[in-house]
């Protein structure tokens, strides 16, 4: 017996007001309909078939890389008949996972529970109670507390039904050759003229089944989004259940509220991380790491008791221990930095390696780039890299010191313990040991007679 997941994603999305079909829209830097995915394929389904409509162009390009199977639907006939499409993709003795593509947080856990919920050939459904049911599907017991006999869709409902706040979350556990029975036996005689996968409830009743309710952990897991007031809740929902597990396996963030992780994050011992931060892709920090305020760090591994100060970009980059960061540094992809380097202000550095105990404290723009051992890189220093037509690189050994506002023109190369003079610009080779110096010797005039204002 394997497992099939359906997920329903051919709803319009209308009340999101715009270009993006919904299920792409994203919680925490991903499509919300891939967090479906990633949760579903925990449980290590057979197959995962999308039920797809409008905008499936995009949908399909964006989910490209996955193994997916595609369905199309292309009325929205309900609910019933956007399961159905999905039939000619499972197998006979499939248990069929169905979940909505707009319901993005929900959890393996919970899915595991709701799968178990239908073994013996039974029906699980999650259910969950609101404080106000308004808009969904009631769950009708047999009683108050008595086994589910059917779902009443809130169009259809009586005035006593629309008393109940145990609500239908759409999500539900069933076999495949039950599945595809019941599907067939729908009409559309109800107040949407829609077919209903919620009339299979009474259906499985009528054979003499049991219909298992789960609940989820939280109202989070099972709230749909259909609009971006609800997608902007639960993205603050996410975050903070990100941040109090990251808190928890002791990552110090100062202000849990102030912080946002759009991937994933490994750490060592006592590494902190200030206010307003975003952490993208995977990074890896090692211990005693610091993090100041507002900085964005995307794929990057940062070593041992290294500080990144405030307002810092990295992207791509790998940072040794005991390098000091910013304020206002930016490091893109490539950026290969040792250990106890320093790179301060308004510098950029770009598809580079700067060697142990090296420093740009000020103002420089380091690309294609490779820079030897305590070698100090004057402010306002600019490698000329690209001649509009190709990019060339810069080769400094260690030990050298070049001073502030220096140009170097690559291809050039200045070798170990080689001085470069201030507003010097480097088109040669400069010899170990040598100084390069190209000014313009300074005139002085006496008394200039300064300008007056007419
Ligand atoms: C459905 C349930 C209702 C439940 C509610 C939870 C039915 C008849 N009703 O309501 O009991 O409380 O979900 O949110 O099932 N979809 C398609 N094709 C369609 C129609 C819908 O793919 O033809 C998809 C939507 O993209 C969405 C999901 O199914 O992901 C639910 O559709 P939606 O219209 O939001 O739910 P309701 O039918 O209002
Ligand atoms: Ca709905």
């Amino acid at each position: 017996m394997g497992l099939s997941v359906v997920i329903l994603a051919a709803g319009m999305g209308k009340r999101m007001k715009s270009k993006m079909p919904k299920v792409l829209h994203p919680i925490a830097g991903k499509p919300m309909v891939k967090h479906v995915i990633d949760s579903a394929t925990k449980l290590n389904p057979g197959n995962i078939v999308m039920v797809y409509g409008h905008g499936g162009d995009q949908v399909k390009a964006s989910l490209a890389d996955i193994d997916l199977a595609w369905a199309e639907q292309t009325e929205l006939l309900g609910t019933g008949d956007a399961v159905a499409r999905a039939i000619p993709h499972l197998a006979d003795d499939d248990v069929v996972l169905i979940l909505y593509g707009d319901v993005p947080l929900i959890t393996s856990e919970t899915l595991t529970r709701l799968m178990l919920a239908s073994e013996g050939g039974n029906v699980g459904l999650l259910t969950v109670i609101l404080e106000n049911p308004r808009g969904y599907g009631r769950i009708v017991r047999d009683g108050v507390d008595g086994p589910v006999t059917r779902i009443v869709e809130e169009k259809d409902a009586s005035a006593a039904e629309k008393c109940i706040t145990e609500v239908n979350t759409g999500l539900m556990s069933v076999g495949k050759l039950q599945l595809e029975k019941w599907l067939k036996n729908l009409n559309n005689d109800n107040a949407q003229g829609e077919y209903y996968l919620t009339d299979i409830i009474e259906m499985a009743v009528a054979e003499g089944l049991r219909v298992n309710a789960v609940n989820p952990e939280s109202e989070a897991e099972v709230t749909g989004v259909n609009d971006r007031q609800q997608l902007a809740m639960l993205e603050r929902v996410y975050q903070s259940e990100r941040a109090d597990e990251l808190l928890k396996n002791g990552l110090y963030l100062l202000d849990p509220a102030r912080f946002d992780i759009r991937g994933e994050i490994e750490f060592g011992f006592d590494c902190s991380i200030d206010i307003n931060c975003v952490i993208e892709g995977k990074v890896k920090l090692g211990d005693g790491v610091s993090i100041g305020p507002n900085c964005v760090i995307k794929d990057s591994v940062i070593g041992d008791n290294t500080q990144i100060n405030e307002n810092s970009v990295l992207d791509n980059a790998e940072v040794g221990s005991g390098c000091k960061i910013g304020p206002f540094a930016r490091l893109r992809p490539n950026a290969q930095l040792k250990d106890e380097v320093h790179v301060g202000n308004f510098v950029e550095v770009k598809k580079s390696v700067i060697g142990n105990g090296s420093k740009a404290n000020h103002l420089a723009y380091i690309g294609d780039a490779e820079i030897g051992k305590n070698s100090n890189i004057g402010a306002g220093t600019i490698t000329c890299n690209y001649d509009g037509v190709n990019k060339s690189k810069t080769i400094i050994g260690d030990e050298v010191f070049i001073g502030s506002d220096t140009q170097l023109v690559a291809p050039v190369t200045v070798e170990d313990g080689a001085t470069v003079a201030a507003g010097t610009t480097v088109t040669k080779m400069v010899p170990a040991g040598a100084l390069a110096i190209t000014r313009v010797p300074q005139k002085t005039i006496q008394n200039w007679p300064k300008p007056k204002k007419k």
